[in-house]
């Protein structure tokens, strides 16, 4: 199979692909880069978690042979020809059908982790979006795509399939911009990744004001129409925390090597430095349309909905240092990294519940830094830094039973 089509199919070379999380902010979008290139991709399979009017509005126009809905109790009215899975193992049943050729991550949660494994082990590439992917399971997950790519680079380097990358492949838009500037260099010549953030929508507020943040206000990104949970950690920055432990798991590079870069114009998505000090970065307007587009036709490029940037129209672009006193949480996600996966899977399961209870209202602003300390304190600092499958969803339920409710203090 190549990356992007299945030349040798017969009269449909289109690619056949599962999507995971379909109704969700990536889901939805990846509807739409599916559907403008609908001469190139068959959608074979879709999966959400509870909103069945907008799974039934896309089985109608996409026609799948398969949905899953995780709650159980609704039951959308399907079209002919499209069945529906349930149980435990939905995700996983969809992303191993002989039938996919690729799969797209765009759930949330640990719940995306077991799907992934299990394409990568059925040799289907995966594009994702999820976080805990790479934050919880980096180890296990490019293990499995750096062997694929192994042996594909083992009969023949040129291979497209002969790079981890052409496995598990980013979606994100900081990833896939330095994936995109790593396009024709060597390895072993990157000397930092620039990870840029927009800084969120309190990049100037006092620190003696966060504790006043309102839910609403921290939902109003200034560049970014995104997830609530996603939003809210753009604005703690514990998001930009969660991209650089990704980033180390992707691009192999170090901690101390992974530069974040505010940003608030959100054009340049990130940047790659070289050992000959040139720099190299990827602009776009804040559409993640372009990155799932890249994700999905690598190492090709097709016209794409989204609009391409104007320079002049933008004047200026702004560049700043973080702010690591106001914001901890990129600072705590760091050391996270630097102790190990048992530390960022204990780090994500408590952010997960930190923003819950921030926008409940059970949490303040400045708490949800304190939960994530307090939680990798607890959780994180335990010998086996290399947890399997079942160890990480085990530490992520007592994570989140462990800081629920109650005030939270760092021991
Ligand atoms: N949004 C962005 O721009 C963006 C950018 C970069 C990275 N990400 C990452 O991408 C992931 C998804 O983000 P999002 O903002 O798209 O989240 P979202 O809007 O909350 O969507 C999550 C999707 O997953 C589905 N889902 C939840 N539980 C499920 C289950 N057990 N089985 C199957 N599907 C399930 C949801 O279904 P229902 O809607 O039916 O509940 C929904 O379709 C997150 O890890 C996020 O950090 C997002």
């Amino acid at each position: 199979m190549s990356p992007s089509s299945r030349p040798d199919a017969g009269s449909d070379a289109r690619l056949r692909v599962a999507l995971l999380g379909s109704t969700g902010s990536i889901g939805r979008q990846a509807v739409d880069v599916l559907e403008a290139h609908a001469d190139r991709f068959r959608v074979v399979a879709l999966a959400t978690g509870s909103n069945a009017e907008e799974l039934q509005r896309q089985a109608v126009r996409l026609r799948p042979a398969v949905v899953a809905l995780a709650a159980e109790a609704s039951t959308p009215e399907l079209p002919t020809g499209t069945a529906r899975v349930g149980g435990a193992d939905a995700l996983v049943e969809l992303a191993t059908r002989d039938d996919v050729d690729l799969v797209i991550v765009g759930t949330g949660g640990v719940v995306s982790l077991e799907p992934t494994l299990a394409a990568l082990r059925a040799r289907k590439p995966v594009a994702t979006a999820n976080k805990e992917t790479l934050v919880a399971g980096g180890h296990l997950v490019m293990r499995e795509a750096r062997a694929l790519a192994a042996q594909r680079a083992a009969s023949d380097s040129s291979d497209a399939l002969a790079s981890p990358l052409a496995w598990l492949r980013p979606i994100d838009s900081e990833h896939s911009a330095i994936w995109q500037c790593l396009a024709g260099e060597r390895s072993g010549t990157i000397a930092r990744l620039l990870l840029t953030a927009s800084g969120g929508p309190f990049l100037d507020t006092p620190a003696d004001e966060f504790a006043a943040i309102t839910p609403e206000r921290a939902l109003r990104h200034p560049t970014w129409r995104m997830g609530a949970k996603i939003t809210i950690d753009s604005a703690t920055l514990a998001n930009k925390g969660l991209e650089v432990i990704e980033a180390h798991w992707l691009y192999d590079v170090e901690y101390d090597a992974i530069d974040v870069v505010v940003h608030p114009q959100s054009v340049v998505h990130s940047a790659v430095q070289f050992v000959d000090g040139s720099l190299k970065a990827q602009l776009g307007t804040p559409d993640m349309r372009l990155p799932i587009q890249y994700a999905l036709t690598h190492p090709d490029r097709l016209p794409s909905p989204a609009a391409a940037p104007d320079l002049i129209a933008a004047a200026s672009l702004h560049f700043r240092a973080p702010d690591e006193t106001r914001f901890p949480a990129l600072r705590i996600a760091r050391d996270a990294g630097r102790t190990g996966s048992r530390a960022t899977a204990a780090l994500i399961a408590a952010d997960e519940v930190a923003v819950a209870r921030f926008l409940e209202g059970s949490l303040d602003f400045p708490g949800i830094p304190r939960l994530l300390e307090a939680a990798v304190r607890r959780f994180g600092e335990a010998a086996d830094q290399a947890p399997d499958l079942p160890a990480l969803v085990q530490l992520d339920r007592e994570v989140r039973a462990a800081f629920a409710s109650g005030p939270v203090a760092v021991a």
